[in-house]
């Protein structure tokens, strides 16, 4: 199979999904380039979710889903037969609209992957760097550094969002999946879960589905507006709000439906 440019960081190539005899995505082709925020954008029931849970394979602990096409990550196809899911998930981290840290301590949150995934133990020192590290990169390391050993869940929703993606960090995934990730949180953890999205991208590829049209404007490099299954339009976002090519797409971001 040819491989792919690295400039892009996940390539989907006449996806269809059904969850059994439903049909819920047709026919996506997409190139999500490297180092940028893309955002995923459509109505209710689309299959923005759908499309992002393709690219970790977690859809299929479902048993009832099946899939065609290919989707590659970094060039490598993640639903080639001899590809791993583990191996996929560790690439591919995914962030969830409530955020769902582990009823542990904050310190165990930022390592639990990391151990899952790790092939020989590392040092407690080693842990320790893990840990600031991880948390400085979400900009929480300044809050929480006298406190690692409290419980995770007691930690704002803010707190706890960011902590789910510093969870996400000691693999080093290169693609970030987020799904409405500020959809639980007020406009204030909004804004300052949104300026961590824009401050990872370059890092990290990310995806993030929202259905505000203001933050896909304010924190996406580029755009993509699903209808029904299908992917309607991608663009540069500037151009996808100024000046969609599609009369669809100019429905949506203009409210006249979803
Ligand atoms: N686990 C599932 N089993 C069966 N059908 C499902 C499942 N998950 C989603 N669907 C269906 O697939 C379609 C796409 O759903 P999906 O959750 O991907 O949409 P979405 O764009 O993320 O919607 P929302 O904006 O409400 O989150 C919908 O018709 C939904 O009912
Ligand atoms: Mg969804």
């Amino acid at each position: 199979m040819a491989s792919t440019t690295p400039s892009l960081a996940i390539e989907v190539q006449d996806l269809n999904l059904w969850y059994g005899t439903f049909q819920a995505l047709y026919e996506v082709d997409l190139q999500i380039k490297a180092g940028i925020v893309t955002a995923l954008i459509g109505p209710s029931g689309c299959g923005k979710s759908t499309l992002l849970r393709s690219c970790n394979r977690i859809n299929e602990r479902l048993g009832y889903v099946k899939t065609t096409g290919h989707i590659r990550v970094l060039g490598q196809d993640i639903y080639a037969e001899d590809a791993s899911a583990l191996q996929v998930r560790r690439q591919v981290g995914m962030v969830f609209q409530r955020p769902n840290p582990l009823p542990l301590s904050i310190r165990d949150n930022v390592l639990f992957a990391h151990r899952l995934h790790r092939e020989t133990s590392a040092s407690r020192a080693d842990e320790d760097a893990m840990v600031e590290a991880a948390l400085r990169e979400v900009l929480l390391w300044d809050r929480v550094k006298d406190r690692l050993a409290h419980k995770a869940t007691g930690l704002s929703l803010e707190e706890q969002q960011k902590l789910c993606i510093a969870r996400l960090l000691p693999t080093r995934p290169t693609v970030l999946l987020m799904d409405e990730p500020c959809s639980a949180l007020d406009p204030e953890a909004t804004a300052a879960v949104e300026d961590l999205i824009w401050d990872l991208r370059g890092n990290y590829s990310i995806l993030l589905v929202t259905h505000n049209m203001a933050q896909a404007r304010r924190a996406s490099d580029e755009c993509v507006f699903m209808l029904m299954g299908r992917v309607v339009e991608h663009g540069v976002t500037e151009d996808v709000f100024v000046a969609p090519k599609s009369q669809q797409t100019a429905d949506y971001i203009e409210g006249r439906f979803g």
